[in-house]
């Protein structure tokens, strides 16, 4: 098929990654090392990142919008974060055994996140929000799970459902049968996850009353940032909050990629909300391998050795030294005052600018966004919920998207249904830069 008018500027500029892929896809499956990196005709490969920028391969210079799927709000390789690793590895990387660097870690999450009495580490989100579910269920004694349709908490059985729901597995939202996302996830786990749909509140009740009797947890991200990026609406979470508390169901808030995104204190934070237990991953390892989960502690004791059972949680590389410095230190950074004010106010900038662009060029779009994280959807409509977004045009997305990484704009995660980041470290002309190759972007999809 001949590429598109607007991936040409890509082709031409991307030989060497193109080349690289040949040889990678023999080795990787599809060439990347985690699904979502790969994108038509064939993704670029990174040589080094600084700042805002990465360069790939071919010494292209981008304006980085991924940020690594969220972790580097400091920019790549910011001086104070990358001295406390280098100053972590001459102390000795892996030990097998404790360290004092773990309380003083867990201190500054409970400054962020006061809901959380207690707290242990993991690898990764999955990891993060794969604990808590078990945890729940030894809590409450019953076995089933409900996650919002759309959401992605990570690569495990019971969070691979629903995902995504092909057109023609789409049923009424109250009476919505858990989707296995992709092959190999047996059918007896689908059956333990109700499904319900974020901020359609009538709908969530009906289905979280439901099930109440089987339900020990209710999973959601409070910002939906799978399938885009959908802020709460019209107290969606505080009803959510209130009504878990009534039927006994633990609330546990997917802070993967919120958490100290939207606010120091994440999204419940910025929403006042506080859950029964937290995920959180990505910027808290400040671009390491770091997660963890926490919340009540009467709850997170479960986790203790005790007669009588207890739930397993261990993990070789949990609470690794040098991700436990680089996060400490890029939490720290976070915590003065002002950050978030300027975090903000970028994202507003980049976001506010889209939307502007967009309608000097007469292209419908809806901007979504919530200070530093959000999504465009070439639209017409008001997006509020994941089904909205089916009907948004994924086509002039690809457009947008590929004409600017052609142009050296990457703006994140390369597919529609996902979203992207500003850091602390994007100055006025990289947000300028990317809206003037946007606004060309946006002309030419007006124009047909
Ligand atoms: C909300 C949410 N939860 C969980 C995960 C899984 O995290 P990880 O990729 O570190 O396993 C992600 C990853 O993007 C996420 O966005």
């Amino acid at each position: 098929m001949a590429p598109a008018n607007y991936e040409k500027a890509y082709l031409s500029r991307t030989r060497k990654s193109k080349a690289h892929f040949e040889m990678a896809r023999k080795l990787i499956p599809a060439g990347v090392e985690s699904n979502v990196r790969f994108f038509p005709p064939y993704p670029f490969y990174v040589q080094k990142a600084k700042g805002a920028y990465i360069y790939d391969l071919d010494g292209n210079r981008l304006i980085d919008y991924a940020l690594g799927y969220g972790p580097m709000i400091l920019g790549h390789n910011h001086p104070a974060v990358v001295r406390a690793a280098k100053e972590q590895i001459e102390r000795g990387t892996m030990y097998g055994a404790s360290t004092d660097l773990a309380v003083d870690y867990v201190k500054m999450v409970q400054r962020a996140l006061p809901s959380i009495e207690m707290f242990r580490f993991a690898n990764s989100g999955t990891e993060a929000t794969m604990h808590p579910l078990r945890v729940a269920r030894a809590f409450t004694g019953k076995e089933k799970i409900a996650k919002a349709e759309g959401s992605y908490h990570g690569g495990h059985d019971y969070a691979l459902q629903s995902v995504d729901i092909p057109r023609d597995k789409l049923k009424h939202s109250a009476h919505q049968p858990a989707v296995p996302y992709g092959k190999g996830i047996p059918r007896s786990i689908s059956d333990l996850v109700v499904i319900y749909p974020f901020n359609d509140w009538l709908a969530t009740e009906e289905v979280l009353t439901k099930n109440a009797d089987d339900l020990a947890a209710v999973i959601i991200e409070p910002i939906q940032a799978g399938g885009g990026c959908f802020a709460p609406r019209d107290g969606y979470l505080k009803r959510l909050r209130k009504l878990t508390r009534e039927l006994g169901i633990v609330l546990i808030f997917d802070e993967v990629l919120t958490g100290f995104r939207v606010a120091f204190g994440g999204a419940q934070e910025r929403y006042g909300v506080k859950p029964d237990m937290t995920s959180i991953a990505k910027i808290a390892g400040g671009g390491y391998q770091l997660a963890g989960f926490g919340g009540r502690k009467e709850i997170m004791e479960e986790i203790v050795p005790k007669e009588g059972g207890n739930v397993y949680h261990g993990g070789t590389y949990n609470a690794h030294p040098v991700s436990m410095a680089a996060g400490l230190e890029t939490l720290r950074i976070l915590s003065r005052p002002g950050v978030y004010r300027k975090i903000d106010s970028i994202g507003d900038s980049l976001f506010q600018g889209l939307r502007d662009a967009a309608e000097d060029a007469r292209v419908d779009v809806w901007v979504e966004n919530i200070g530093s994280l959000g999504q465009l959807y070439f639209t017409d409509k008001e997006m509020c919920t994941w089904r909205d977004a089916f009907d948004a045009d994924a086509e002039k997305w690809r457009h947008w998207f590929m004409y600017s990484l052609g142009k050296g704009v990457f703006f994140g995660v390369p597919h529609a249904d996902e979203h992207f980041f500003t850091s602390l470290v994007h100055s006025e002309e990289d947000i300028q830069e990317s809206l003037d190759i946007s606004s060309e972007a946006f002309r030419q999809i007006a124009h047909g």
